[in-house]
């Protein structure tokens, strides 16, 4: 491999079935990917990999020099979570196949079902780089942490102390329902940045690239798998990719911004509001009310595409109190029961199986005079008449 030479690291995940509910997948589903990925290893297509899961999501790391959206590395995938499906079957676990949407594969595993993050690099003297796996949310789960990672100084002590990070980072936010993007420079922008990404169900934080060279120093999968659907099949559970050291935030300073477990939308049935927990590999399996949401974060170096780690970056007596706050955040969450904030709003629910429900409920509302009421009030506020309020 030439110096100067591009590589590329790609994180590609689904849900294809698990054992007891969404658990875990079985040993043999992450034995069926592999195999398939170490023959491609073999054949010269992939140069590193890695499988994993975190709760019933099997991670498949690779690196290749192939570029982004590379349609031999998206089918690679693909077949690795065929042959992951079909043990599936086969066990008969619990949602078999169920992110591959599509009989076949056409180029590209984006709308097909899969959460994709991918990132081509020049390789740098010591290429520190962390992924991040997360089960029970959606990709907006992301965009507190990038944000005080690349643009909080509260966080990250290198934006204020380093030259080389001072000029600060683009945001690139991209619009889940429009499919748009928007790039706005921190610390600028942050504000503008923030009206945005404290919508994390619309708006996601998909690149971050650094000011002063454009290197680009993030990148998180953005798939809404509902959105794709367009009806309930699972949560849209996301994987990132950070850099780290030399010029971007230090592996501590990416990590401290999970330091803190911020509520996320994912958990039960997709539907609720939850704790996101920083946990190491042993605990990446979800059963409190089938969660609570959980991020886990593994360290690596990268030599010439060979993936040196991983490091199990949670797996630290420091994040105790986290965990714990996050587990006295689940309960308190819990009590709520059926009612919001604990459950989504109407607009999220939107694309769960709820309206089905209020479908049934529809023809058995009759009108009743609370609606005048209301109506003579709007009318008294505007003045205007009660008739222009129909
Ligand atoms: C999985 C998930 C689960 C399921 C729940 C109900 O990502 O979100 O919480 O939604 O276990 O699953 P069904 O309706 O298939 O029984
Ligand atoms: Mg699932
Ligand atoms: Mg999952």
């Amino acid at each position: 491999m030439s110096e100067g030479e591009k590589i590329t690291l790609s994180i590609i995940k689904a849900d294809v079935g698990s054992m007891s509910g969404h658990v875990m997948p079985h040993p043999d589903q992450l034995a069926a990917a592999t195999k398939v990925l170490a023959e491609a290893k073999q054949k010269g297509l992939l140069i590193d990999f890695y499988v994993t899961h975190v709760g019933d999501d099997i991670q498949l790391i690779m690196t290749h020099r192939k570029g982004v959206d590379a349609p031999e590395i998206h089918e690679l995938a693909w077949n690795a979570f065929q042959a992951a499906a079909k043990v599936a079957k086969e066990l008969k676990l619990y949602a078999a196949g169920q992110d591959l949407l599509s009989d076949a594969f056409s180029g590209n595993v984006r709308g097909l079902g899969p959460g994709v993050a991918e990132i081509e690099m020049v390789e740098r003297k010591a290429e520190t780089v962390i992924t991040f796996h997360a089960d029970k949310t959606e990709p907006g789960a992301f965009n507190l942490p990038i944000f005080r990672i690349f643009a909080d100084p509260f966080n990250t002590a290198g934006l204020v102390i380093d030259p080389r990070m001072h000029e600060g980072f683009i945001f690139e936010v991209y619009d889940v329902f429009e499919g748009k993007s928007v790039k706005l420079s921190a610390p600028e922008e942050m504000y503008d940045i923030l009206a945005l990404i404290g919508t994390p169900s619309r708006y996601v934080v998909r690149r971050v690239y650094r000011k002063s060279d454009n290197l680009q120093a993030a990148v998180v999968s953005v798939e809404r798998l509902n959105l794709i659907a367009g009806k309930y099949v699972g949560k849209d559970d996301p994987v990132a990719i950070v850099r780290a050291q030399h010029g971007l935030p230090a592996v501590g300073e990416v990590l401290e911004a999970f330091s803190f477990p911020h509520l996320v939308a994912g958990w039960m049935r997709g539907s609720h509001h939850g704790p996101l927990i920083p946990v190491p590999q042993r605990y990446a399996r979800v059963t409190r009310f089938d969660g609570p949401p959980r991020v886990m974060a593994l360290g690596w170096n990268i030599a010439k595409g060979r993936l040196i780690g991983p490091v199990d970056l949670f797996d630290d007596v420091a994040f105790d109190e986290t965990r714990k706050l996050g587990v006295q955040i689940a309960e308190y969450m819990r009590r709520h029961g059926p009612f919001m904030p604990h459950r989504l709003g109407p607009e999220e629910m939107e694309y769960t199986t709820l309206p089905a429900v209020l479908e049934k409920l529809k023809d058995r509302f009759v009108k009743t005079e609370e609606v005048h009421v209301i109506k003579r009030h709007s009318a008294l506020l505007s003045g205007t008449s009660e008739e222009e309020h129909d």
